[in-house]
C-alpha cells in the first residue's frame, strides 16, 4: 500500500491500538524513511502520552502508557557490533507487556528475535511525500488486525 504521512500515523495508531503484547516490530527503511514516524504513532496508539525523541544516541527509549504495556524504541543505527545489544539488555526485551519498535533492524543481525514483524518503508522516486509500505511475519508474532494489505511471511 501506498501511503502519505497522515495515512501512517493513523495506520500506526491503530496497531498500537490492537496489538497484543509481548510483539517486536522492525521498521526498515533508508534514512528518512519514516521509519520514527511510524514508531511514534505506534506508541502513541499503545498509550504514550510523552513526545518519543529519537533513540538515534541512547539507542534505546523506554516508555510507561496508559494501561500495563510498556513501550520500548530501539534505533540501532549507530550499533557497530551485534554484540553491543547486549549491554542493552536485549536478552530480556520482549517481556509480557512490551511493544518493541526496532529502527534499523538489519544492524542485530542474527540476534533479532525469531518472532516479528517486519515493516519495510520505501520512498517512491516520482511521489517523495508518500510511502509504499510491505508488511512481513517473520516466524509466529502475535497477530495484528489493523492490517488492510498483504502480508508475507517469512522465516
Ligand atoms: N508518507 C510519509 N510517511 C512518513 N513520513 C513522511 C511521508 N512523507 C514525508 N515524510 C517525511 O519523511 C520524514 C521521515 O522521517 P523519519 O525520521 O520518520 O525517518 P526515519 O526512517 O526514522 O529515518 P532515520 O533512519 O534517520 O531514523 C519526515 O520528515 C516526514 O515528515
Ligand atoms: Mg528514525
Amino acid at each position: 500500500m501506498r501511503l502519505d504521512e497522515i495515512e501512517l500515523g493513523h495506520w500506526g495508531r491503530r496497531i498500537g491500538q490492537t496489538v497484543e503484547t509481548p510483539v517486536v516490530i522492525a521498521l526498515r527503511g533508508t534514512l528518512g524513511a519514516g521509519k520514527s514516524v511510524l514508531a511514534r504513532a505506534i506508541g502513541a496508539g499503545a498509550g504514550v502520552r510523552d513526545t518519543m525523541p529519537s533513540p538515534s544516541y541512547n539507542l534505546l527509549l523506554r516508555y510507561d502508557t496508559d494501561t500495563d504495556v510498556e513501550v520500548v524504541h530501539l534505533d540501532l543505527y549507530r550499533l557497530d557490533t551485534p554484540d553491543e545489544l547486549w549491554e542493552l539488555g536485549w536478552s530480556q526485551l520482549g517481556a509480557d507487556n512490551e511493544v518493541v519498535l526496532i529502527e534499523w533492524p538489519e544492524r542485530a543481525g542474527d540476534l533479532m528475535p525469531k518472532d516479528h514483524w517486519l515493516i519495510e518503508l520505501t520512498v517512491p522516486e516520482d511521489e517523495p511525500d508518500l510511502r509504499d509500505v510491505e508488511v512481513h511475519r517473520v516466524g509466529h508474532p502475535p497477530e495484528l488486525t489493523a492490517f488492510p494489505l498483504s502480508v508475507s511471511t517469512r522465516g
